[in-house]
């Protein structure tokens, strides 16, 4: 049994690589290498480098590795970039899953277990949001795109009984799980803020005057490892015939804003700094957090590291890249 892992030299995909590893699972990863690296890709787990909109590469990545599950990452994920380029992500995220859902249902595969994400909620009515909650408001073209795709997947599955799938809502995830892991994201908080700081700027936070406890944003925050643990259950209760439900949440369950996340940056990195308040960014909702219960309930998963260890592992696998690179593996 091999899983094919689309997007598996990005952030989360090589955690998830890692973990299958760890769990005695056989991956293949497909990249196009546009936001990912191949050095996070172990030498000997096979690579085909490739756009998952390609249907050939799609088809290669699953014919040549005897591929029998899939875990789609691949997409992009900058909701405010989305904004300003609709047309770009719908067709990285849209397209993609249409491409991958075609050789899917080609091939007659059964098990697929989608990247989604909380944009799809918007900016929940509920303080802590479940997973029945109203979708349909994302507040990006990023979250329309997770939304489609898991119409997509439903869509598909009604017609072809044999695919059991789930669609992982991830919440914000942080923290590495390998030095030699960092997340490099430019738009993500935990990379600008330790990049400003490893360059002696001043960390920038976007919009101050959300209705939130300090004024901004609370977010959902889960260490990458975690998250990656979450995708060996689903694996796993997929090879196993076990049911799945069509979306769970991955996160804590718990909102920490922007500031206090500062706070724990600076008792973590020892660093002491003044963030350079700027106006909010498009696309961002002010608070979202997601209910944990049903991934507890059906997985017995929860997330085991806290806010110091996500902190704690992002700073040490941030300065294990500038110690080795000077920064991210291709700057
Ligand atoms: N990081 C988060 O907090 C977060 C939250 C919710 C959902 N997600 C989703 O998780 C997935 C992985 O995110 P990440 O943080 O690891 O981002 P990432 O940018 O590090 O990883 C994405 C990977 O996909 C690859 N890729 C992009 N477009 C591709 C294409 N058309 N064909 C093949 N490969 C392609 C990139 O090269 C990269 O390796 C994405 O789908 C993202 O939307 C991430």
């Amino acid at each position: 049994m091999t899983w094919l892992l689309t997007g598996g030299a990005g952030y989360i995909g090589s955690h998830i690589v890692l973990a299958f590893r760890a769990a005695g699972k056989e991956v293949v990863v497909l990249d196009d290498l546009s936001t990912g690296y191949r050095e996070f890709v172990p030498d000997d787990v096979p690579f085909v480098e490739g756009s998952v909109t390609d249907p050939q590469a799609v088809a290669r990545a699953l014919d040549d590795h005897g591929v029998t599950g899939i875990v789609h990452l691949a997409g992009w994920k900058y909701a405010g970039v989305s904004v300003e380029r609709p047309l770009h992500f719908y067709r990285q995220n849209v397209t993609g899953m249409q491409v991958l859902l075609e050789a899917v249902v080609e091939r007659g595969l059964d098990r697929f277990v989608f990247s989604s994400s909380s944009s799809v909620y918007g900016t929940p009515a509920v303080e802590v949001v479940p997973e029945d909650a109203e979708v349909g408001r994302p507040e990006s073209p990023y979250g329309e795109s997770k939304l489609i795709s898991e119409w997509l997947l439903r869509d598909v599955a009604a017609v072809h009984p044999e695919l059991r799938h789930t669609s992982l809502r991830y919440f914000n995830v942080v923290g590495s799980g390998a030095p030699h892991l960092a997340d490099h994201s430019p738009y993500n908080l935990f990379p600008r803020v330790l990049k400003a700081l490893t360059s002696g700027e001043r960390p920038q936070v976007f919009g101050t005057d959300y209705p939130t406890r300090d004024g901004t944003c609370i977010r959902d925050y889960v260490h990458v490892a975690d998250l990656a643990d979450a995708h060996v259950v689903a694996a796993g209760r997929l090879d196993d015939g076990l049911p799945c439900q069509t979306a769970y949440n991955v996160g804590r369950g718990e909102g920490v804003t922007v500031l206090e996340i500062l706070d724990a940056m600076r008792a973590s990195t020892g660093i002491d700094f003044e963030p350079d308040l700027q106006p909010r960014r498009p696309g961002d909702p002010s608070r979202i957090i997601g209910s944990a219960e049903r991934i507890a309930q059906d997985f017995g998963w929860t997330a085991e590291r806290g806010l110091h260890e996500m902190v704690k592992s992002a700073w040490t696998a941030w300065q294990h890249q500038v110690a080795t690179h000077g920064g991210p593996p291709r700057s």
